[in-house]
């Protein structure tokens, strides 16, 4: 297969990347090597693609309509797998127009690239956020997300209906991914779990927002890229699999959640990160940020049911791992 991906210096992208090439499939990435966190991580992450034959790619932001247009001609993928957004809640609160150019605007550069030279699948990320806030009961495809309380969430929610619209004008088989907090080694600085890691080792306080009331469901990368990899081979066509799916009744377009299926508490995070590191944390409690849900979980069974595929990475072993790799890398 040809897939070109966005976001391939990202966290996500550089997994997945990594994943296709050690299968023997062609990649091409698309990266502006935003600023938002450390570049140098990003250009590393890309170094390591780069010394495979089979990778090659384009410093190229999505706002550049002729050069998003240009790349996916020239390389004219089987699959597009697009990954490349500004993320961060509270980053969005801050700059929610930066957010509707690249999230938004962006995304409908790469839509239209795709209306003369079309892919065979269109994976695209969009994230737990569009839920809005918790209900403390997994949360299901088939429910409403009207109620976004940032604007990352609305433009998440925005990119998936534009490419619903896309997928029903002109045949594009689309499906979206409804990511849940994704951790892992080679993680986002800007995230909760390297940044409390590199507290702790630092012996600096860590910040708990919500006074440790918030829950999320945590999904390993590992099996975030499995799950990724085999929806990739689940063309959403003209019949829906079963009751549960998220089929559109008018386009092959369908959202899939990604999670482990089993929240977890902020304070019991933190104990898993302190048994991980050998060391205690210290911790300063502060309010909710605006912006944030207080609870995440996922209903994963539309996922188990496409692709036969359940994450179970326990958060121990996750944790375990990041912080390995987090040592091994700091030396
Ligand atoms: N990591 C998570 O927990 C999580 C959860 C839900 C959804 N998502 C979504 O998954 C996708 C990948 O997330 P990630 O964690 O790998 O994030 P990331 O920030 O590590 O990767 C995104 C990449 O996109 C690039 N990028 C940003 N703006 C760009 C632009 N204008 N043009 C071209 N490239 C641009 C960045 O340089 C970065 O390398 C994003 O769409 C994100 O919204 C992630």
């Amino acid at each position: 297969m040809k897939v070109f991906i966005t976001g391939s210096a990202g966290f996500i992208g550089f997994h997945l990347a990594r994943r296709l090439l050690g299968e023997g499939h062609t990649v091409f990435g698309l990266d502006s090597f935003s600023p938002y966190y450390d570049v140098n991580l990003k250009r590393r992450r890309h170094a390591m693609l780069a010394a495979e034959s089979a990778f090659s790619a384009t410093e190229c932001a999505l706002e550049d309509r002729a050069r998003v247009t240009e790349a996916v001609a020239a390389f004219e993928p089987d699959v597009v797998v697009h990954l490349a957004a500004q993320a961060g809640v509270r980053a969005s609160i801050d700059d929610p127009l930066g957010f509707v150019s690249t999230n938004v605007t962006g995304t409908m550069h790469l839509l239209e690239a795709m209306r003369t030279h079309r892919p065979q699948h269109v994976v695209m990320a969009s994230s737990s956020s569009v839920y809005g806030t918790g209900s403390g009961v997994p949360r299901r495809e088939s429910e409403s997300t009207d109620i976004p309380i940032s604007p990352y969430a609305a433009t998440k929610k925005a990119a998936e209906v534009l490419s619903h619209s896309h997928a029903h004008l002109f045949g594009i088989p689309v499906t979206c991914l409804r990511i849940f907090t994704a951790y892992g080694p080679w993680g986002r600085p800007d995230m909760a779990l390297l940044k409390f890691i590199g507290a702790i080792e630092a012996a600096s306080p860590i910040d708990i927002y919500g006074r440790g009331a918030m829950k999320r469901d945590f999904t390993f990368v590992d099996d975030l890229v499995e799950s990724i990899r085999r929806l990739i081979d689940v063309v959403p066509g003209q019949a829906r699999v079963s009751a549960l799916d998220s089929l559109s009744p008018v386009a092959p377009w369908r959202v899939v959640n990604i999670g482990n299926g089993s929240p977890v508490g902020l304070l019991d995070f933190v104990e898993t990160i302190e048994r991980a590191m050998g060391r205690k944390a210290v911790e300063t409690y502060l309010d909710m940020q605006p912006g944030d849900a207080t609870d995440t979980w996922a209903d994963i069974a539309l996922l188990e049911e496409l692709t036969g595929y359940r994450p179970a990475t326990s958060l121990a072993e996750g944790v375990e791992r990041t912080v390995r790799w987090y040592r091994d890398q700091r030396g």
